[in-house]
């Protein structure tokens, strides 16, 4: 039995993810997190909401609430959600947690007698009127290139151009409007990642396993232009983690945080500690430091492209300059971007599909399914509401629902509502069991190698064995001259509703759990050899025929949301 601690991407409170975001970190951690434990394997998978940051204020701001109010209440949104999408995250925390606190300014004191912190004197707006410094998306002005009057500090939405906010003609406050702006020399903190270059090259370069896509990226930013830069890791918010040493002062920074992408990766740690706090475990360490346990842990974190280079070097950088003996990451596994129906998905303009939305439409799996099997690995790719149609009724529907219903509907009809007895397997299912047993090795391969994409693949596979052998054998025709075959026949065929739903349960838990409740049997023991797995239901086992497992989407239903979701979320 091995370990594993499994982290997906911190969801970013400012409202609810589309699907885009799910399918790039919490929803392929979950299906490797419920796959390892089903292997028998001790997992700690870890999410949590990333609270801090200027678009947590501004979105509170317009929700007229105060920002610690609005992420309490947001984090029980998103944790709804995430228990709707059947995520099983064994804690869902905080990045604002008191723990994340202690251990950001925890790691601040250690790097800094690393003399790995030095500070950086700039210049920044200030605005005496809110009597705070403003980020560079609290100010607004006319566009030194297009002429657009509500130009953000840092972009133009009109023309897209990358501004600074002192390049803005009539710069104002976004939150007061006050025009008297001035800049102001302040001093921040700047984590020296160019001293740690060899030593994260290196550590990077040990990686010779890791998706292309994520080692790409890694080496792009560390030999990009001079190299690696270091990066500023203190902002002038109000919201965030104080900027301290341990739990001294800092001289010189006072009013001020840690930028949100320096606690952010910390909360990785601080979940394990908000996890045993909240009496769900005991102990964090075994997970989190080599020097008590963790050296044994195999870690995998989960996260969408743009992600990749705070987790390949910023964080790394963190936890290696900290010269303390912490976990670092065994593998990380990058996704691509999905786009939504010929356009992008986009949170701030509303477009796509919610992740509230999806599930006020159709449960969990159907979602859970397509996604998956879509999974942007490779390249970007596309949801479509027409492809989404066309895989749920194939897959699930035809597929796997269809053989359910057909197996135990035809049992009942014909020998009742228990599983028959009478004869021994003949050639075609000792074929069925060879063909079985590679499809299920080849499936084990692909989620262990985390392919998302391809182990839906295998796994549909072997659905598909199921409806061949059934078509093959034909238990309603052998039934007329020969019933003790029909049984064996049918008796296999239950067997494989139970075998399908262990195999089946990473990606369509709720499915998976319906059909193990209608075979009437907790055994959900994963399959070492596929002959003995399907002997589990012996004859006299009652079964019950389960409700539909997953009905089609009609046209109508189609065109129907196809219409809703076209437009901006209101
Ligand atoms: O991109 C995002 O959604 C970020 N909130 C991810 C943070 S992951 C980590 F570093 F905590
Ligand atoms: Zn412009």
């Amino acid at each position: 039995m091995a370990r594993h601690l499994i982290t997906s991407a911190i969801p970013y409170i400012n409202g609810i993810k589309h699907l885009g975001n799910l399918v790039g970190s919490q929803l392929p951690a979950d299906l490797f997190a419920r796959y390892c434990r089903a292997r028998g394997h001790e997992v700690l998978f870890l999410c949590a909401t990333d609270e801090h940051g200027t678009p947590a204020e501004l979105a509170a701001a317009k929700a007229g609430q105060p920002v610690a109010e609005y992420c309490a209440e947001m984090h029980t949104v998103q944790a709804e959600i995430a228990r709707g999408f059947r995520l099983s995250f064994d804690h869902f925390g905080r990045s604002s947690s008191s723990q994340n606190h202690r251990l950001t300014q925890h790691f601040a004191k250690r790097l800094h007698d690393q003399g790995l912190i030095r500070e950086v004197s700039e210049t920044q707006m200030y605005s005496p009127t809110d009597g705070r410094y403003l980020p560079d998306r609290y100010i607004e002005g006319t566009c030194p290139n297009c002429g657009y009057d509500s130009a953000r500090g840092d972009q133009c939405d009109n023309c897209t151009k990358q501004l600074d906010p002192v390049d803005l003609i009539n710069p104002r406050s976004v939150i007061s409007g006050a025009t008297d702006l001035e800049m102001r020399v302040t001093k921040h903190l700047y984590l020296c990642q160019s001293q740690m270059k060899d030593e994260l090259e290196k550590w990077i370069d040990s990686k010779t396993g890791w998706p292309v896509l994520t080692t790409s990226i890694a080496k792009k930013w560390l030999n990009d232009g001079d190299g690696l830069q270091d990066r500023g890791i203190t902002r002038d918010l109000d919201w965030g983690i104080p900027v301290k040493r341990g739990d001294e002062d800092w001289p010189g920074m006072e009013g001020k945080v840690f930028y949100v992408w320096f606690d952010a990766p910390i909360e990785y740690i601080a979940c394990a500690q908000e996890w045993v706090d909240a009496g769900k475990g005991t102990d964090w360490e075994r997970w989190w430091r080599t020097d008590k346990g963790a050296e044994d842990v195999r870690y995998t974190q989960f996260m969408g492209k743009d992600n990749v280079p705070f987790h390949t070097l910023s964080f790394p950088a963190t936890i290696l300059g900290s010269r303390e003996p912490w976990k670092l990451v065994d593998y990380i596994k990058s996704f691509n971007y999905l786009n939504y129906d010929g356009g992008q998905f986009s949170t701030s303009r509303g477009r796509g599909v919610f992740m509230d939305q999806a599930l006020e439409i159709l449960p969990a799996d159907y979602w859970r399914w397509w996604l998956l099997s879509h999974a942007p690995e490779s390249s970007d790719s596309e949801f479509t509401w027409e492809n989404f149609q066309a895989s749920v009724n194939k897959d699930l529907a035809d597929v796997l629902g269809n053989f359910v219903s057909r197996v135990t509907k035809f049992c009942r009809s014909k020998f009742g509502e228990t599983v028959p007895s009478g004869a021994t397997y003949g050639a075609q299912e000792t074929a069925l069991i060879a063909r079985l047993t590679s499809r299920i090795r080849d499936y084990e391969g692909h989620m262990e190698a985390m392919e998302v994409r391809k182990s839906a693949a295998a796994l549909r596979a072997i659905w598909v064995e199921g409806n061949e052998y059934l078509q093959e054998v034909a238990p309603w025709s052998t039934f007329k001259q020969d019933p003790e075959r029909a049984a064996m026949q049918t008796r296999l065929a239950l067997n494989l509703i139970r075998l399908y739903a262990v195999l089946s349960s990473p990606f369509i838990p709720d499915a998976a759990a319906a059909m193990l409740a209608a075979m009437q049997t907790n055994d959900d023991n994963w399959p070492d050899e596929a002959s003995a797995a399907l002997e589990i239901l012996a004859p006299g086992h009652a079964f019950s025929v389960p409700e539909v497992l997953f009905s089609k989407i009609t046209d109508e239903a189609r065109e129907d949301w196809q219409t809703r979701f076209s437009g901006i979320r209101g």
